[in-house]
């Protein structure tokens, strides 16, 4: 039995393990509530789904389970691209893009984050998690009077303290190893990029709130090593994403099942924000026009056709396939036989250690 850690006791749950948010229709409620029935916590990304759309989710997580939940949104940000420069890379992903005769078009979300994150707040979801910068107050306080737990993101010491400062509960830190989106905020994305075993104790050391680790961690090892280095919960995320329960496209598991070692890369071509995904040839063919890649989230909208298109037919190579340095560890299983594998391998490893 894991022990109780300081963010077990906070957000209500039997399991210092958190199913990462991971927008795309990977976390389906059915993976979400399987995740938190097991005793974690699971965690619905609502980054790019439209109010009704969130709303709709958190009944069907509320119908599978009763326990605390999490649902997370992207802090929005404002892109500087001029007409000529979208023109631009319209004329370059239509080149790149040919075998699938998709239309380019500059489209948008239709809708904000004002209107995503009131239905959070009428709904009184139990955890409320962000990444790509600091919540306004005036939500900040609408989550506290419904005693909503919050969650930021950091990947770098500075990140992690202005995120204290400001008032909220609890900070996942993100390594250089994680799948995804950089949750970078301050500064230049590419300062940082640090590994796990030292952007850890980093933050572990210069905040007082609890940490959750996130980033290539995918097993008992992982877990443990995190928790040596201070922190009170894991944050997994390509782990789940080969779940029996995971939205994610059969091709996508797949490529994640068969991968025999990091074959990872950062990248900004899929949607001008850094991003760890499996290395595919979108990614090779847009190597050349790195300078003229869009502010997050235009070009993020541009390339909304093609990834549509690839995810509806199974193409891999014009996916955005989206994953940690560790996913050769990936596993089929439900999420409950994930969860009670780490618990089984984690007592293992402690039984060792103390022979
Ligand atoms: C497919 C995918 C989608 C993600 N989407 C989100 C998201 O919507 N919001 C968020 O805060 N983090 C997102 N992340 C980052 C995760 O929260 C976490 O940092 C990461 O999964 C940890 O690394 P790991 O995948 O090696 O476990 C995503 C990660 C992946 C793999």
């Amino acid at each position: 039995m894991w022990p109780q850690t300081r963010i077990t006791k906070m957000l209500k749950i039997k399991y210092p393990i958190i199913q990462a948010p991971m927008a795309g229709g990977i976390t389906s409620p059915e993976l979400v509530a399987a995740v938190s029935n097991a005793g974690g916590l699971g965690s619905l990304a609502a980054g790019y789904m439209s109010p009704d759309e969130i709303r709709n989710a958190i009944i069907n997580i509320r119908a599978l389970t009763n326990k605390p939940f999490g649902v997370n949104l992207f802090i929005p940000e404002k892109p500087h691209t001029t007409k000529k420069q979208i023109n631009g890379m319209i004329k370059i992903l239509n080149k790149v893009c040919k075998p699938f005769e998709t239309r380019i078009n500059q489209g948008t979300d239709g809708f904000s984050f004002e209107d995503q994150i009131i239905v959070l707040i009428e709904e009184k979801i139990p955890v409320f998690s962000f990444t790509f910068g600091l919540l306004e107050k005036k939500w900040l306080k609408k989550f506290k009077n419904n005693k909503t737990k919050i969650i930021g993101t950091a990947t770098s010491v500075a990140e992690a303290k202005i995120l204290e400062r400001h008032g909220i509960d609890l900070i996942v830190a993100q390594g250089y190893e994680a799948g995804g989106h950089r949750g970078n905020f301050l500064g230049n994305p590419n300062d940082s990029l640090i590994g796990n075993m030292a952007l850890i104790p980093q933050i572990v050391d210069n905040v007082t709130i609890p940490i959750i680790a996130a980033g290539g961690i995918m097993d008992a090892r992982g877990i443990l090593a995190a928790t040596l280095l201070g922190v009170d919960a894991i944050q997994m995320g390509t782990a789940f994403i080969t779940c029996k329960e995971s939205g994610a496209h059969i091709s996508y598991k797949k490529a994640l099942l068969k991968a025999k070692h990091d074959n990872t890369i950062l990248t900004r071509s899929f949607s001008g924000k850094l991003a760890r995904g499996i290395k595919n040839k979108y990614i090779e063919l847009m190597e050349p026009y790195q300078d003229k890649i869009l502010d997050y989230p235009i070009q993020h909208h541009l390339t909304q056709p093609i990834r549509k298109m690839a995810t509806k037919n199974g193409v891999t190579n014009f996916m955005s396939l989206w994953s940690g340095q560790a996913a050769y560890l990936s596993q089929e299983l439900t999420a409950s036989q994930l969860i009670q594998s780490l618990n089984k391998n984690i007592e293992i490893i402690i039984k060792k250690i103390n022979q």
